[in-house]
Order: C-alpha cells, then structure tokens, then sequence
C-alpha cells in the first residue's frame, strides 16, 4: 500500500501564522504538524509516501525529510499548484500509486490511541473498496458524517448534515483500493470548484464497498487547522508525554520500532539535534531498544 499525505492548502484560518509558513510545518508542541500524519503511514506499516503540498512549501517539506532513506522510507514530493479539494490527491498522486492501494491521509490530523498501530494493520491488510474512520463527536454537523450497520458496513455518508444520522465523523484518514484513480478522475468539481472526498466515499458506498472502523472512545482524533485547535493539539500532546515520558509522533522512534532503521542509526538522527528534548529522547530510545 502507498501512502499521500495532503500538506497544501491554503491554511486560511491560520492566518496570519501561515501567511509565509506552511499549516503543516508549524509546530504542534515540540514536533512539525506533518511529523503527526507521517507517523500514522508509518504505523500502518506503510513506507512509501508521498508528500504533497503548494509549489512554494514542497521545498521546505523535502528539506525536512528529505527522501525518507534516513528513516528507512522512501517519500516523494508532488505539487499541488491550487488547493482544488482533497480528491485531487488521488490526481496529482497517481503516477505515485500506480497500480496499489493507497492511504490518505491529511496533513493537519492528529491520531493518537491505544493499539493505533495494530488497528491499522489489519485495516491494511484488507482494503476492499474504502475503509474509512469514524470518530464520536459532540458536533457531528460540522462534519462528514457516516452511519453504519451492526458489521461496520456504512450504510449513509452526509457531508456537514444539518439533522446528522449519527454522531460518527469521518476522520482525515482514508484507506481506498486502487478503483480510486478513477473514480477521482471521473468526478465533477462542486459547487466551490473541488474534487470532494465525500463524493469519492459516495461511490464507493454506492458500490456497497465502504466500511468504517470505529476508533471509539478512548482514542484521540484532532485536526490542527485554527489557532483554538492547534493550541489545544499541543497541550494535549505536551500533558501526555510529560506525564508518560514517551513521545507521541516520534518518527525517529517509530522507524526504530517498525524494523525500519537499526538502533545506532537512530542514535545517530537523535544526536544530531542534541540540543532538544526531543533528540535526547530519541537518544534515550536508541539506546533502550538495543538490548
Ligand atoms: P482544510 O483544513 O480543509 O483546508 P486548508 O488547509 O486549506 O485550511 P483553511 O480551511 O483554513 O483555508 O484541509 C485539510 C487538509 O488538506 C490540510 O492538511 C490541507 C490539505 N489540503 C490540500 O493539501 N489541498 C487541498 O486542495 C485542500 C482543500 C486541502
């Protein structure tokens, strides 16, 4: 399976942190936004990745991550000249997911939970159709939202309902077979001029081919796109490692758990930005994990 993480936009309600620094390079505690999404691909087992973002930001973002090789990965960068809608990933992406099954995930969204890794392994490891993510929320009309029957299958996908069927939003990660590309590519834009994720969800629930896994409560899904939210993203991330001591998003620690990269290599990423808490720990890990 290939992985695309949607990292352009126009972060308008950003404004003006993200007049001249991209949404998904600004730090969400002590990490880069993207670090959050990266690492979801990555405990879903999945190494090859592609990046994309506006022609001004994707040299920031190679930058940073480079061509993934340090982490054992290999990512890609693509360009997205104008934000046209979250479906056009599968366009602007489909050199990159050839003939594969593809994972999207967007470049702002924030998952944490227990056991995250194994939930999506399994979902990997048979994608037929969509599987999406449904998550309870209080305000389901600000979303889109899915209803399911007793075996997870959706049976109803309404985007920002006004009487909302239930209180399931579909989350920012979406698991689709390759029947994507196409169904991308044979959609009309909407009303506001982009290819709608919701309409690429809609056919595959019209194929009866769309499932969704509920991550339930006691999982934490956030998306950092307002100042509220990426201020409330960082002090949840920040209370949870300094009470447990680990790290959430950690891609260095990650790799090194996956079988991605060996002990000493990640040693050796951590000590390159000894100066931080951040490398100390990736340093603490690399040294743990080689006995
Ligand atoms: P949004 O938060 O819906 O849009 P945005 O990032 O442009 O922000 P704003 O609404 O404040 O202007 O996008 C969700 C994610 O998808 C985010 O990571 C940006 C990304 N995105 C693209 O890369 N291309 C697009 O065409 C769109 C619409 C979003």
């Amino acid at each position: 399976m290939k992985g695309v993480i949607l990292a352009g936009g126009s972060g308008s309600r950003l404004q003006p942190a993200t007049l001249v620094v991209s949404k998904q390079l600004l730090p969400v505690s002590d990490k880069p936004m993207i670090y959050y999404p990266l690492s979801v691909l990555m405990l879903a087992g999945i190494r090859d990745i592609l990046i994309i973002s506006t022609p001004d930001h994707l040299p920031l973002f190679r930058r940073l991550l480079g061509d993934g090789s340090r982490l054992g990965l290999r990512i890609d960068y693509a360009a997205q000249a104008e934000p046209r809608g979250l479906a056009d990933a599968f366009l602007v992406g489909a050199d990159h997911i050839g003939d594969d099954s593809v994972a999207l995930v967007l470049g702002d969204n924030i998952f944490h939970g227990y056991s995250f890794s194994e939930l999506l392994e399994t979902a990997v490891a048979d994608v037929q159709g969509c599987v999406l993510f449904g998550y309870p929320v209080t305000d389901p009309e600000r979303y889109g939202v899915g209803e399911v029957d007793a075996a997870g299958r959706l049976l109803s996908i309404e985007e920002k309902p006004s009487r909302p069927r239930s209180n399931r939003a579909i989350t920012g990660l979406y698991f689709y077979d390759n029947d994507v590309v196409d169904i991308a590519r044979s959609l009309a834009p909407s009303p506001r001029g982009e290819l709608e994720i919701t309409d690429v969800n809609l056919a595959y629930l019209a194929r009866g081919q769309a499932t969704l896994v509920d991550l339930g409560r006691g999982f934490v899904w956030l998306d950092a796109g307002t100042p509220e939210a990426l201020l409330a993203a960082g002090q949840y991330v920040r209370t949870i490692e300094e009470r447990q001591g680990v790290r959430i998003a950690c891609i260095e620690e990650i790799a090194l758990r996956k079988g991605f990269i060996d002990a000493d290599t990640c040693h050796r990423l951590g000590a390159e930005i000894a100066n931080s808490s951040y490398g100390q720990y990736v340093m603490a890990i690399a040294k743990e994990l080689v006995q």
